[in-house]
């Protein structure tokens, strides 16, 4: 007889995203009324993964669309955390989903998991929109992402997950953080991108560096306040509640608060010089032309997008509907520095990054 258990795929679980979201569920109280398994590509991991009571299945990749469509058909959820911006594998998942609702008779669900780099502006470049502050309850974020004129990985994923839920029946979610910061708690990768990708440039660099002025706002949430809202949200799916809304309505920001991009690379600096692994805590204006050469081959609207843009959102359907809550502010923002370095201690001090 079929399991009558929903059957969880999560994509991207050896990830810092989503190891920890495969933890938040792992605690889960309601842990006994679903089944847990990664779609992976690294053999040797399966073992551990095993031990915490994942199943595994294997695939060459992202781009291996015919096994995402099998390994979604499945299963009833599929977390996707792997990448932002794969728009062919999040359409074959959700294929996938489609098939498996038909075999079943019951709906499945694709919680995707994007970025706010989608709201980036251009302060340096073109048009700065410092002041714009992004609802997810109020503003149609569907609309801006379909509507841009920029070609960006991420909207353009985002718009393909919205679109081909709405073809195929199924049931999409959308969970759009922004920089995340603290360590995860998954399996494998506990590390984050923004601060630690800055924290290696720092010490290559020899001192830490802010593109341009770093006057321009971001928001960030803590990894566990992020893993907590996804939870809520893969429980929400399954009990489809009257104010959940799908598709294209279904795009959520989870955020703590701001900060400028300054702030962060004076954190680094401080906590960086504190250990001895910079000469100086002092934060060097580097121009956008020069970043863009070094870490997008001169692509300066990526680096922008991503390292110095404004990008500014609320998490009023997680506050207001979902009953998620965070009492993480600023300070522990701004105070998480030396505990991100303390964690980076091994790859910072190793040979290879001097
Ligand atoms: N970290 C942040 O602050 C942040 C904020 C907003 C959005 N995001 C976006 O969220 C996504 C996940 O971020 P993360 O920080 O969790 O990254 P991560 O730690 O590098 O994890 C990525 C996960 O996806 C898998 N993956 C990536 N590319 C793959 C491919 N081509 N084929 C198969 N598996 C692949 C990785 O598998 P392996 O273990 O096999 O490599 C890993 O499990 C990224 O797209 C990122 O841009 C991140």
């Amino acid at each position: 007889m079929a399991s009558t258990k929903t059957q969880v795929l999560i994509v991207g679980a050896t990830g810092y995203i989503g190891g920890s979201i495969l933890s938040e569920l792992l605690r889960s109280p309601d842990r006994s009324t679903f089944t847990i398994s990664a779609l992976i590509r690294r053999p040797e991991q399966a073992k551990i993964l095993e031990a915490l009571g994942v199943g595994s299945l294997l695939f060459q990749g992202l781009d291996d669309l015919n096994a995402c469509r099998d390994a979604a058909s499945q299963h009833d959820v599929i977390i996707n955390a792997a990448s932002a911006s794969h728009d062919t594998s999040a359409k074959a998942l959700i294929e996938g989903l489609a098939l498996r609702q038909k075999i079943t008779n019951r709906d499945a669900y694709f919680i995707h998991t994007s970025g706010t780099s989608i709201l980036g502006d251009h302060p340096y470049t073109g048009a700065s929109s410092e002041y714009k502050i992004w609802s997810d309850e109020k503003d149609n974020i569907y609309e801006m992402e379909k509507q841009h004129p920029e070609r960006y990985g991420q909207r353009v994923t985002d718009v393909t997950v919205v679109e081909t839920g709405l073809e195929v029946g199924v049931k999409t979610y959308i969970v759009v953080p922004p920089t995340i910061y603290g360590k995860g708690s998954g399996p494998f990768a506990t590390l984050s991108q923004q601060i630690p990708n800055l924290a290696r440039m720092a010490k290559k660099r020899g001192s830490a560096a802010v593109i341009e002025t770093g006057k321009a706002t971001w928001n960030h949430v803590h990894m566990s306040d992020l893993s907590a809202f996804y939870l809520r949200l893969f429980q929400a799916a399954r009990d489809q509640p009257k104010w959940l809304p799908s598709g294209p309505k279904a795009i959520f920001f989870v955020e703590s608060g701001e900060h400028t991009w300054l702030q962060v690379s004076q954190g680094i600096a401080d906590a960086m010089h504190k250990k001895g692994l910079l000469a100086t805590n002092q934060v060097e204006s580097v121009s956008l032309k020069k970043v863009a050469a070094a870490i997008t081959k001169g692509n300066e609207s990526l680096a922008e997008i991503s390292l110095a843009s404004n990008s500014r959102a609320r998490a009023d359907f997680g506050r207001n509907q979902l009953g998620w809550s965070t009492s993480r502010g600023l300070d522990d923002f701004l105070t998480h520095f030396d505990a991100e370095i303390e964690a980076m201690l091994p790859e910072l001090t190793s040979e290879q990054l001097s």
